[in-house]
């Protein structure tokens, strides 16, 4: 059987788990899939890093869009980051040179998604980003399939898990704002551009993406409506702690009658129930539907590992033939959101 032939547009934290992942489980992965899944080329700005991975099987591209349109690669998996500029090019260059694509990256998707998608489409492609929301929990794939037959009423989430870090600190070590902010940034835990984790427009885009799928919604960030952390103060945990709650960086989307309600903020919750006891660095998604009633997922949401655990989900079903939209109906179908921009409490 012919292999399905991968190229990786990017070599940083996700791109080089998804080589070790390839390298490791090439035995497995070719069971499960019922055919190999190779990877043919590999992109990054420089050739001479090293990366912590044997990339020498593999032919080299400077140009990541020249990698999305090589005769020898089926999928090209977008994991380059930013929302515009070459991560936006390759996608459309892999689209147009007619191979799916799979991506981590809930910037471009969030802004750009819908247009994305659609053109897939139209050209018989598709495009997959379970890694972009909540790290290595499989949530869309819940949402698509195994929650395929019912109505979703509600989801919810901590989805940065930089945020719940910062948040978990300062309750638990008595730091502020500021002091824990210094900390998680001198370890590497922020984006590069911090505003992105505590000014909420990270974990904006992931609650957009999961919205859309959840509701059958084209993908509406300016919709969300969005408070940072940066205002959160050790006085405002403590009262918190005294009346039994923790202060969480909270996503909540519903439809209402006034259309689709989306709001991440930061959230009193109950500090014993799943959202409360939700320590440091990890995710938790909890999503409601009409017939199965609650569901809550938790797990790594950010990470080599995790990650690229749910990049390489998709290059599964993909190798096995699925041609399943990441928004569980074709994303020309999907309505108008209507934002409701509901008012941070
Ligand atoms: P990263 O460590 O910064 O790696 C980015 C990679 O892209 C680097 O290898 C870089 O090349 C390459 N690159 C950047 N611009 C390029 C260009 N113009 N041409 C070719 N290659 C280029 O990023 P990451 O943490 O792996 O994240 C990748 C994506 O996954 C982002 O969209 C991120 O939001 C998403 N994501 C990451 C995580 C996580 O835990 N890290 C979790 C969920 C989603 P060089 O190495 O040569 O500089
Ligand atoms: N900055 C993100 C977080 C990375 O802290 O959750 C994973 O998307």
């Amino acid at each position: 059987t012919d292999p399905l032939r991968l190229g990786i547009a990017g070599l940083g934290t996700v791109g080089a788990g998804i080589v070790k992942i390839v390298q490791t489980h090439a035995d497995l992965l070719a069971a499960r899939a019922g055919r190999p899944v190779v990877i043919s080329a590999v992109s990054a700005r420089s050739k001479e890093k090293d990366r912590g991975v044997d990339l020498s099987d593999y032919a080299w591209e400077n140009d990541p869009v020249a990698l999305a349109y090589r005769s020898d690669v089926d999928v090209v998996i977008e994991v380059m980051g930013g929302h515009d500029g070459p991560a936006k090019d390759t996608t459309e260059a892999a689209i147009a040179g007619g191979k799916d694509v799979v991506s981590a990256n809930k910037a471009l998707l969030a802004i750009h998604g819908q247009a994305l998608a659609v053109a897939a489409e139209a050209a018989g492609r598709v495009i997959r980003f379970e890694a972009a929301v909540a790290g290595g929990i499989p949530v869309v794939k819940t949402l698509t399939e195994g929650l395929a037959g019912n109505a979703i009423t509600r989801i919810m989430g901590v989805m940065n898990g930089s945020c719940n870090y910062i948040l978990t600190r300062m309750e638990d070590a008595g730091l502020t704002y500021q002091e824990v902010f210094d900390e998680a940034n001198a370890l590497g835990y922020l984006e590069a551009d911090p505003n992105l984790d505590v000014g909420g427009v990270d974990a904006g885009h992931k609650l957009a993406l999961l919205s859309s799928i959840a509701f059958g919604t084209q993908v509406d960030f300016d919709g969300v409506a969005l408070e940072g952390i940066g205002s959160v103060t050790i006085e405002d945990i403590r009262q918190a702690a005294d009346m039994g709650y923790k202060i969480k960086l909270l996503g909540v989307a519903q439809l209402t009658g006034r259309g689709l309600e989306q709001r991440m903020s930061p959230c009193l919750v109950p500090d014993t129930s799943p959202l409360g006891q939700l320590s440091g660095g990890t995710n938790m998604v909890v999503l409601e539907g009409d017939a199965v009633g609650q569901i809550v997922m938790r797990g790594a949401g950010a990470g080599e590992g995790p990650t690229a655990s749910a990049i390489m989900g998709d290059v599964m079903d993909i190798a096995r033939g699925s041609r399943l939209s990441t928004f569980g109906q074709p994303a020309s179908t999907l309505r108008k959101a209507r934002a409701a921009q509901a008012a941070v409490p």
